[in-house]
């Protein structure tokens, strides 16, 4: 699974500001493991560096590329067929040293083609999938006499998996051939310089125009031809859509912060209220949602709601099913992705699936909705990432709009995935009666506020909590307990730390500790306690007891003005008080911080942690 900037441009200094290496900056979110650029040459050659490591290693051996060229592709990958090692980086070249590929993806049947090729005489120099395909491609053109973009196109058709690809051939100069099944592809068109990449960000400040293939399309890209684009099952022609992209460069940058994750947790007054706006209108007393407004009727008549989502969303879910069966009484089963499609489950067309997923590419939750479209589900995708394979496969969505998340840590985008699904959950209690116009009022009045309280909770906890974080780095285990509503909130905040610290944590509901967790619990034990005033405030207040009376270490998160569990706490945060619904919102924030600040005392690299992706293309 790997991404890949790569450009057909009238001329390209190749310097490491050169623009594929820049873009690779902008892309290792994605995947960092190791990275490799190649240009065109002069007299036809091939220029290839990669290495194991980062693009700032690439960049250090990437300097002694000389010359112009016209054409070029890198790539930054995140290890699936062999370990992380110079052989197996990208690109990879064939056998007869001319044709060029770099791949996001899976080729499932590698190894059958593999074992083909070897017999027909082939050689392997790593042990990559994509190798297998670049060979393939090969020998499509030294055994069928045809051209080099209908050899891809023959070999893209003896493949089954997921990909993204980019192809170049010493004999075509000027031209790249493309393609995508599965795996994301955009392609920038600048004045007299195409680009492409998984995404837009490494040409956003080249131009604001752009063609997201579709799944089984494939382009050919040349200054002389510009971009032609056809379906890889039968080559008919196909007309694309030019998008303008709404992307800035200030948003994909750090803006002075250390790192994208920090700068992230502290846009979040912004980027909730730019998920409610134009949305929650108080004044007028409604919810308008576009997305669902021709499917009001189908929401509220619909038999059950599942909801599909992996990691951090999957955690937002837990939510929308506390939000959507309180307020609009529709029964609702939450399920990791990549369970559900897997294990035969029960789907009929009176169900809805929503699928929610930041960056709208995630291989199990797009394998998920795509089994429940087939038995007839109606499919309603909460998706971040703009014109993401998710929301275009989905009938109806929502976008959060909470803008461009590059930490590989969610933040922000959790926070606008509650808010979307609070939404969704008031709007249809509001439509199908089961939510009195006063609670309503009240409800999104309270919602009103939320981007001012985490304004207020940013202030006041930042300082407090980057302080208590380091009595916290040598931990090697937490506990996260919270209920109710506050319960996926744990599991959250335990995600956070150990996914950019490496620290061991588990998220329980707080009951649940003296079934077994309490076990763990001595005087060496953090326990993270979610106990706001609303919310099973007086069984919280046991739990904290039975963990004190086992002489466990707490830091309670606390609304202002709280007494009992204050004062049985180590470590005390404190967060305004709001509705039970919405506290889990308000409560992220310095459970973000905190894990932000543990994994930076620890000297982790916060954005890129190791061995995660930002995008998991990948079943
Ligand atoms: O893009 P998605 O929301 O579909 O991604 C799902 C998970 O991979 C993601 O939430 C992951 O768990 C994050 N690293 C959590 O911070």
């Amino acid at each position: 699974y790997e991404i890949m900037p790569s450009l057909v441009g009238s001329e390209m200094c190749i310097r490491d500001s050169d623009i594929v290496v820049n873009g690779l900056k902008r892309l290792e979110y994605r995947g960092y493991d190791s990275a490799g650029v190649i240009v065109e040459g002069g007299d036809n050659n091939f220029e290839l560096k990669k290495t194991k490591g980062k693009v700032a290693d690439l960049v250090s051996i990437s300097k002694d590329l000389e010359g112009t060229a016209h054409v070029g592709m890198g790539h930054t990958r995140w290890a699936t067929h062999g370990v992380p090692s110079d052989r197996n980086s990208h690109p990879h070249l064939s056998n007869n040293g001319k044709i060029a590929i770099i791949h996001n993806g899976i080729i499932e049947n590698y190894d059958t083609i593999k074992t083909m090729l070897i017999e027909k005489g082939f050689t392997f120099a790593s042990d990559t999938d994509t190798e297998v395909l670049v060979n393939l491609i090969q020998y499509v053109m030294d055994t069928q006499n045809v051209d080099f973009p209908t050899a891809v196109r023959y070999a893209l058709n003896e493949v089954y998996g997921a990909y993204a690809i980019t192809v170049m051939h010493k004999d075509h100069p000027g031209l790249l051939v493309v393609g995508r099944l599965g795996s994301p592809l955009a392609i920038g068109i600048g004045e007299d310089e195409y680009f492409v990449a998984s995404d837009a960000s490494p040409f956003v400040e080249f131009t604001k125009e752009a063609i997201y293939l579709e799944d089984g399309h494939m382009a050919t890209i040349s200054l002389e031809k510009g971009i032609e684009i056809r379906a890889i099952v039968d080559n008919s022609v196909v007309i694309p859509e030019v998008q303008e992209l709404k992307l800035s460069l200030e948003q994909i940058e750090k803006g002075g912060y250390e790192h994208f994750m920090l700068k992230e947790i502290f846009e979040q007054p912004k980027s909730i209220h730019d998920t409610m706006r134009g949305r929650l209108l108080v004044d007028e007393g409604i919810i308008k949602m576009a997305g669902i407004w021709d499917y009001l009727d189908k929401f509220t008549k619909a038999e059950r709601i599942i909801i599909v989502a992996c990691g951090t969303s999957w955690h937002a879910g837990l939510i929308g099913e506390y939000l959507i069966e309180e307020f609009a009484r529709i029964p609702v089963e939450v399920e990791y992705a990549s369970e559900f499609r897997y294990r035969n489950p029960i789907i009929t067309n009176k169900d809805i699936v929503i699928a929610i997923s930041q960056s709208g590419e995630t291989a199990d939750t797009m394998a998920a909705i795509k089994l429940a479209k087939e038995r007839g589900a109606f499919i309603f995708g909460i998706c971040n990432v703009v014109d993401s394979s998710i929301s275009r496969f989905s009938d109806a969505g929502a976008y959060t709009h909470a803008g461009p998340e590059i930490g590989v840590a969610s933040t922000k985008a959790f926070t606008a995935q509650l808010t979307i699904l609070s939404l969704l959950a008031l709007k249809l209690g509001k439509h199908n009666g089961n939510l009195s116009n006063v609670d309503f009022m009240r409800l999104i009045t309270e919602l009103d506020a939320i981007p001012k309280k985490i304004e207020d909770v940013l202030a006041s906890t930042h300082d407090y909590v980057k302080n208590m974080a380091k009595d916290f780095v040598s931990a090697s285990n937490f506990l996260y307990l919270g209920r109710g509503y506050n319960f996926p909130a744990a599991l959250e905040g335990a995600l956070k730390l150990k996914e950019i610290s490496y620290i061991h944590a588990e998220g329980y509901p707080a009951a649940e500790m003296k079934h077994g967790p309490i076990a763990l619990i001595d005087e060496n034990m953090p326990i993270v306690i979610i106990a706001p005033r609303k919310g099973h405030y007086d069984k919280i207040v046991s739990n904290v007891q039975e963990i004190k009376a086992r002489k466990g270490k707490v830091i309670s998160i606390v609304n202002k003005g709280d007494e009992q569990v204050s004062a049985m706490s180590d470590y005390v945060i404190e967060i305004p008080e709001t509705s039970e619904c919405f506290s889990p919102i308000v409560a992220s924030i310095p459970l973000q911080i905190l894990a932000y600040y543990i994994a930076v005392y620890r000297g982790v690299n916060v954005d890129q942690p190791r061995n995660l992706a930002k995008s998991v293309t990948v079943e």
